[in-house]
């Protein structure tokens, strides 16, 4: 059964070097489809360019941030609009399956995916942060589960990071209200609360009872833009039309 992954991009400096390794992570996997969907209006050509290139099953999308989140200050709800287009493309194209939310900048252990794909209704499992609480993660004691591990609990029931669960699309499609809130910070519990009705304990926790890393919240250094550091955007074809 195909395994979706929804992974929200935009356009920087940082984004080919961060989606050419995450695709050479899931050329290793078998039978994944990816729905790699913008924040942008019209779709970057050196993204379909390298999509194309690695043989994957893909569907190039986008879906832009709604302009009154773009023009708030302070903390904006990143790639919401983008996961709600990958939600709405499963309804419409699929049956079954399994769907795992993967930014763009994070980092992925192969095996990740063989686990994910065990997925009957909602899984979760152990997500590393490289922040000084290390982790965020199920706790399970003597088999049962116990509760959240997670530097931020801000009054969530799910306190989990976005990397920390995959979901059957079956179950999805059970639930035809099912939607990302635009509200940063509460993008994962608004999803998991919408899933409803289900409870913490009938969560399918993975990565042998949440003991092993599978999937670390990574980030990459932001750059400023600059004309030579396009290059990085434009891709190789275009270094020789580029007068230095
Ligand atoms: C954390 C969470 O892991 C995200 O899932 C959450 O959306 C985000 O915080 C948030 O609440 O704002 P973080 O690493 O801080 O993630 O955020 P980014 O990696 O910058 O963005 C998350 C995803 O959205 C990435 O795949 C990124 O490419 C995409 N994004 C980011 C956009 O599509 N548009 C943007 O303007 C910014
Ligand atoms: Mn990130």
């Amino acid at each position: 059964e195909p395994l979706y992954i929804i992974t929200p991009t935009y356009r920087r400096p940082e984004q080919i070097p961060e989606l050419t390794r995450m695709s050479h992570t899931l050329m290793l996997v078998k039978n994944v489809h990816w729905l790699v969907i913008e924040d942008a209006t019209v779709a970057t050509k050196q993204v379909t360019r390298l999509l194309e290139r690695t043989g994957l099953k893909f569907d190039h999308l986008t879906a832009p941030m709604p302009e009154k989140y773009k023009q708030k200050k302070g903390a904006k709800p990143r790639g919401v609009s983008n996961r709600n287009r990958g939600l709405q493309w499963i309804r419409a194209n699929a049956t079954n399956g399994v769907f795992y939310f993967a930014d763009d900048d994070n980092t992925y252990d192969i095996a990740l995916f063989d686990e994910i794909r065990k997925t009957k209704t909602i899984s979760m499992f152990p997500v590393g942060l490289c922040t000084k609480f290390g982790l965020s993660s199920p706790v399970i004691k003597n088999g049962k589960f116990v509760g959240f591990y997670d530097g931020w609990i801000a009054g969530r029931k799910f306190p989990v990071d976005m990397a920390g669960f995959a979901v059957s699309v079956r179950f999805l499609l059970q639930r035809p209200n099912a939607t990302m809130p635009f509200k940063a910070g509460y993008e994962e519990d608004g999803f998991l609360k919408s899933l409803a009705p289900f409870e913490p304990k009938e969560i399918e926790f993975l990565a042998d009872n949440c003991t092993k890393v599978l999937a670390w919240h990574t980030q990459t250094k932001k750059n400023e833009p600059s004309a030579p550091l396009d290059m990085k955007l434009y891709g190789e074809t275009n270094l020789v039309k580029l007068k230095l």
